[in-house]
């Protein structure tokens, strides 16, 4: 099978002011894949995410190959089909849950073959507590359905390629296997994901494949099998699993207690896998 490549950056460095939060990382997301970048706070996650989508100012290269803009525009990345679903999920408030859902499809208004009923009703397939509570704002609703309200309105403009900023933070662990779950029923209705998770464990589990980044860098890659049973990974990032949490697949192997999102920004060294592996299903794992 051919490898499509949906997104890659090469050599991208992102500066606030003086201070850069990337240098020099290299990254390829293939269609039909979930890709997930681990690492610590302030690892540079989250403008990753931002310098993909077009909202940020970088050196260095992000290239879409599918599309034929070199260098698109925000709305231009929208339109083709890449989405950032935000940590704050952005929702509107005082709006109801059909309402918020229904402005996820504008971008695709002028698309003849899209129907925003015939989408809504899949997003409703998926989430059917966001039918049972669509004519309430989108305020008033748990965090786990705001989640999934978030998720749907990016599914309402038929995304190639979902972008998910810590899709499950504060959210309970049941909840958060729900969340993890869906999103690996994405990648089967051919929606490529990037995920940045804050529970490091239940990404790894259900990626194809991983990056580790530490201040700035890549420091790991490789099939997300391989990068969970790194010695480095496991002490740094997944520490002992918590057994109370459903929301994890079996760990090939328990470690001394260590949260996920106070893992220690020690450099993790050489990128192992970065060169022998190519990418693939090979790293696909299972929600528990
Ligand atoms: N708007 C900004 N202005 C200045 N510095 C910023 C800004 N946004 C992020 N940074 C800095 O850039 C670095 C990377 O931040 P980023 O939010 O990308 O990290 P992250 O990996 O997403 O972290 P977290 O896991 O806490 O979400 C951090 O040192 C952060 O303080
Ligand atoms: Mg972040």
């Amino acid at each position: 099978m051919v490898e499509v490549v949906l997104a890659r950056t090469e050599a991208l460095r992102v500066c606030y002011g003086r201070v850069a939060a990337l240098h020099d990382v290299s990254v390829t997301i293939r269609e039909g894949q979930i890709v997930t970048v681990v690492g610590a706070n302030g690892a540079g996650k989250t403008t990753l995410l931002c310098a993909l989508m077009g909202l940020l100012p970088h050196t260095g290269r992000i290239e879409f190959p599918q599309w034929p803009t070199a260098a698109l525009t925000v709305g231009e990345r929208i339109r083709a089909g890449v989405c950032l679903v935000p940590e704050t999920r952005d929702l509107f408030g005082t709006m109801p849950v059909e309402d918020n859902l229904r402005l996820g499809g504008f971008s695709r208004r002028r698309d003849k073959a899209y129907s925003a009923s015939r989408t809504l009703e899949e997003v409703y397939t998926l989430f059917p507590r966001l039918k049972e509570r669509r004519r309430q704002s989108a305020n008033t609703l748990s965090g786990g359905e705001r989640q999934m309200l978030a998720l749907g309105r990016a599914l309402m403009a038929k995304p190639k390629l979902l972008m998910l900023d810590e899709p499950s933070l504060g959210l309970a662990p049941l909840v958060t296997k729900e969340i993890i779950a869906a999103i690996a029923g994405l990648r089967d209705r051919n929606v490529s994901i990037l995920l940045i998770e804050q529970n490091a464990r239940a990404a790894l589990a259900v990626a194809d494949y991983a990056y580790v980044m530490e201040t700035g860098t890549v420091t790991l890659e490789g099939p997300a099998d391989a990068v969970a049973r790194d010695q480095r990974v496991v002490e740094s990032y997944l520490g002992a699993r918590r057994r109370e949490d459903p929301a994890v697949a079996p760990a090939p192997q328990d470690r001394p207690a260590a949260e996920e999102r106070t893992a220690t920004t020690s450099s993790i060294g050489d990128r192992r896998f970065a060169a022998p592996v190519r990418q693939g299903r090979a790293g696909q794992g299972s929600v528990a």
